[in-house]
């Protein structure tokens, strides 16, 4: 038995996974973010820790003669969140996540005191990476800076309280803008850029290692016959990789969670920074990728639940049975500014082309098309750093509604499949690094592609009529980034 525990923006998710990789049990409890500024995301890491503890304890309720033999857990992480620590390891501050975009201004500075920093790290330096969240930290609150001995990434903050130990992969640490991802190791530059050395930083590993065992008094709690062990682990992203499989150069996805992402595994450092494409390790040895990234995918569609009234499945179930055509008024997504391809921090969402007549399910194809168009950019980002791909599998809160994969796979103009558990994306992959962590198995023998439910063709003449929509959709952007200033 494994589990896997995937420590997400909006909750947290746990799997218990059997020996024939069978999910056996689920368990969730909820996350709420706060913006207390314009542009500000943080979440206090206490409450990932009781919402951790919740789904353990659930896993354990419904299971418990299965939950004696686990053998090992893996961690998924939202990344970049900055968790600060003092000299006890203590919290002093919230965290600030992913979607926070503060700190444009220094990212600017970071670039500055490290010139060589996009070949070094493979990324642009953008507001939700963690480095210049630190640069903010010590501009503005600098007791607090001065008192930060550690910085942790959210998930390595929980193997922190799981097993004690600090210890961090390298597909989250690329994220950070400290790792030298060429070479998967930490740039002492880097670093030196925030005022910070190697010293504040937990010791590197790759997701498949082992890296802690689960404190003796959680697996008691827990009903374990021994303390399991924790793998290395990834980022969500990367996590979900290991999920599908994607584990071999070109296999690509896509993923509609809170934030929207498109992924493919390349065979080395691939950077390509200056259009925002995101290039990082793999969660397994030897492996990259690259990523683009929408910061408000499935969080777009929770806003317009928000905004309406009416429940995300309510509104989902309004929308034609096939899409035909676009919705005659376009959605630009920027609820929280956008990563690939612009880099922007200030611009905002907006919709364009509203009618008196327009049903409301109407609006809501075109928030699902708006967030197809960004992820459409991203991909044309990708293609112009050299990756191309023509098939992809689906993953994330979003892929359960089949027109929102309709209309993506026209968008895209590639092939994509929906999953019969697409949902449990980074979760499974963490449970799959737990075994590969606590046995000697090997990553292609576990890491086999998914149970592919449907593939979806983009429809020639809907790719037709996006292709146009998509112009328009830049256009509308270009006009918003002027008025949003
Ligand atoms: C990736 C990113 C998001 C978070 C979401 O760069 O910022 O996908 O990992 O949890």
């Amino acid at each position: 038995m494994y589990i896997g525990i995937d420590a997400g923006t909006s909750g947290i998710k746990a799997v218990l996974v059997d020996d024939a990789q069978q999910i056996i049990g689920t368990a969730r409890a909820s996350l709420t973010s706060q913006s207390p500024h314009d542009g500000w995301s943080e979440q206090d890491p206490e409450a990932w820790w009781n919402a951790l503890l919740d789904v353990m304890d659930q896993l354990h309720r419904a299971h418990p003669s299965e939950m004696a033999s686990v053998r090992g857990i893996g961690l998924s992480g939202q990344q970049h969140g900055a968790v600060l620590l003092d000299e006890d390891r203590q919290c002093l501050r919230p965290c600030i996540l992913w979607n926070d975009v503060r700190s444009e201004a220094e990212c600017r500075i970071f670039e500055e005191r490290f010139p060589r920093s996009r070949d070094v790290t493979g990324n642009l330096a953008m507001p939700g990476f963690t480095a210049p969240k630190l640069i903010w930290v010590q501009k503005h609150e600098p007791d607090i800076f001065a008192r930060t001995r550690y910085v942790l990434l959210p998930k390595a903050w929980l193997r922190l309280r799981l097993s004690g130990e600090m210890i961090e992969d390298m597909s989250d640490a690329s994220g950070s803008l400290w790792l030298d991802v060429g070479a998967r190791r930490w740039s002492e530059e880097a670093l030196n850029a925030c005022g910070l050395s190697i010293d504040a930083m937990p010791r590197l590993c790759e997701g498949t290692e082992p890296a802690g065992v689960l404190k003796a008094d959680l697996a008691r709690r827990w009903g374990m016959r021994a303390a399991p062990v924790i793998a290395g682990s990834a980022g969500d992203n990367a996590a979900s990789a290991v999920g599908l499989g994607a584990v071999k150069t070109g296999d690509a996805f896509v993923s509609l969670g809170t934030s929207g992402v498109v992924w493919c595994t390349t065979d080395r450092f691939r950077p390509n920074a200056d259009s925002s494409v995101h290039a990082f390790c793999h969660a397994i040895p030897d492996k990259w990728h690259q990523m683009g990234v929408t910061l408000s995918a499935a969080a777009s569609l929770a806003w317009w639940s928000d905004i309406v009234g009416k429940s995300e499945r309510e509104l989902l179930a309004e929308l034609p049975e096939k899409i035909e055509r676009p919705s005659r008024a376009i959605f630009l997504p920027y609820l929280a500014g956008e990563r690939t391809p612009h880099n922007d921090a200030h611009v905002r969402g907006a919709f364009l082309g509203l009618d008196k007549n327009m049903p409301r399910s109407e609006l809501t194809q075109a928030v699902l098309e708006g967030v197809a168009y960004s992820l459409r950019d991203a991909q044309d980002a990708m293609t112009a750093a050299g990756t191309r791909f023509e098939t992809a599998d689906v993953v994330g809160g979003g892929a359960q509604s089949r027109q929102w994969v309709e209309i993506l796979a026209s968008v895209l103009g590639v092939r994509l499949s929906r999953l019969a558990q697409g949902e449990q994306g980074g979760a499974y992959g963490a449970a799959r690094l737990g075994r590969l962590a606590s046995t000697a198995e090997d990553v292609t023998t576990i890491c086999l592609p998914p149970e592919r439910l449907e593939t979806i063709e983009p429809s020639p003449s809907l790719e037709a009529a996006y292709g146009e929509r998509q112009s328009r959709y830049r256009a509308l952007y270009e006009a918003a980034r002027a008025l949003n200033r």
